[in-house]
């Protein structure tokens, strides 16, 4: 498919975690809405795949490979998109991590681990991005959430504290960054069969003593009121909708895209 409006100044983009799963497909949808796109991850194989499938579009890229949760990460990766292009006008904080382990077994390693990227890694990108947005008076920031962040998961805890995490974050950022009329909202993707969701589901699997896998990822889609598991592609159409389309007075709004799951 063609970049459209080849006319127009391209927006500026940065994907995290664009080494697949959504985040790639995010990062090549913009590309085809004319974007030009930095992707950054710590798997720089995959990342090297999001660049050429960037490129077979047609779009300018920018590869940004390391670890998010250092010190400093997520203001580099903004202050190169800065310097590459001059400035950032889309910021979709996508990177995640999470490692089932039940309640009663934590383990600190865990917690820091999942919190540093999907809690304050995503707020330093936030503050990153937000800066330079307020400076431009324009600017979109959107945050993938989880329906997660609103259930009670007892194998699945820093995760879901994580994402509620990011939806404070969301709508703090979103009132932040109001009057320079930056926008920020937030995605919650349902059940979609990506790498992560897939060693998730085995791992849960495994803690609740399941060894017959199918059948018990099969319970977990009947849960799922539209009867099925989420489209990568269709999730993404929807975050490009936040960074693209979406009308100019929503901010710190939270998209469901769960196929019902998540009903609030
Ligand atoms: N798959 C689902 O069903 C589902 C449901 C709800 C929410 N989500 C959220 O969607 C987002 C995308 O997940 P996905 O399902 O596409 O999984 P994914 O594993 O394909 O994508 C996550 C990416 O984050 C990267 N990453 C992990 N740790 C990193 C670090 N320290 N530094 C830099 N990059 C790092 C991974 O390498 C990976 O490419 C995540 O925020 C996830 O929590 C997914």
């Amino acid at each position: 498919m063609p970049v459209e409006n080849q006319n127009t100044t391209p927006r500026r983009a940065l994907v995290t975690g664009a080494a697949g799963g959504l985040g790639r497909e995010v990062a090549v949808q913009l590309a085809r809405r004319g974007c030009v796109v930095a992707v950054t991850d710590i798997n720089g194989e995959g990342l090297a795949e999001t660049i050429t499938l960037i490129g077979e579009v047609g779009a300018e890229s920018e590869s940004i490979v390391g670890d998010f949760t250092g010190e400093g990460a997520p203001e580099a990766a903004v202050e190169k998109v800065v310097a590459r292009w001059g400035g950032i006008d889309i910021l979709v904080n996508n990177a995640g991590y999470g490692v089932i382990e039940p309640f009663l077994d934590a383990t600190y390693r865990a917690w820091t681990r999942t919190l540093a990227l999907n809690v304050t890694a995503l707020a330093m990108a936030c503050k990153a991005a937000g800066r330079v947005m307020r400076e431009q008076r324009s600017g979109r920031i959107i945050n993938i959430t989880s329906p997660g962040s609103r259930m009670a998961l007892p194998d699945y805890t820093a995760y879901t504290a994580s994402k509620a995490g990011v939806d404070s974050i969301t709508r703090a950022a979103a009132v932040a960054l109001a009057p320079y009329g930056v926008l920020v909202n937030s995605l919650a993707p349902g059940m979609m069969d990506t790498e992560m969701q897939r060693s998730t589901e085995v791992d849960l699997a495994r803690a609740n003593g399941r060894d017959d896998l199918q059948a018990f990822l099969d319970e977990r889609t009947r849960r799922i009121p539209l009867g099925r598991r989420a489209e990568i592609a269709e999730v993404a159409e929807a975050v490009v909708w936040l960074c693209l389309d979406s009308p100019k007075y929503m901010t710190a709004e939270r998209l469901n895209m769960s196929g019902g799951l998540d009903k609030d």
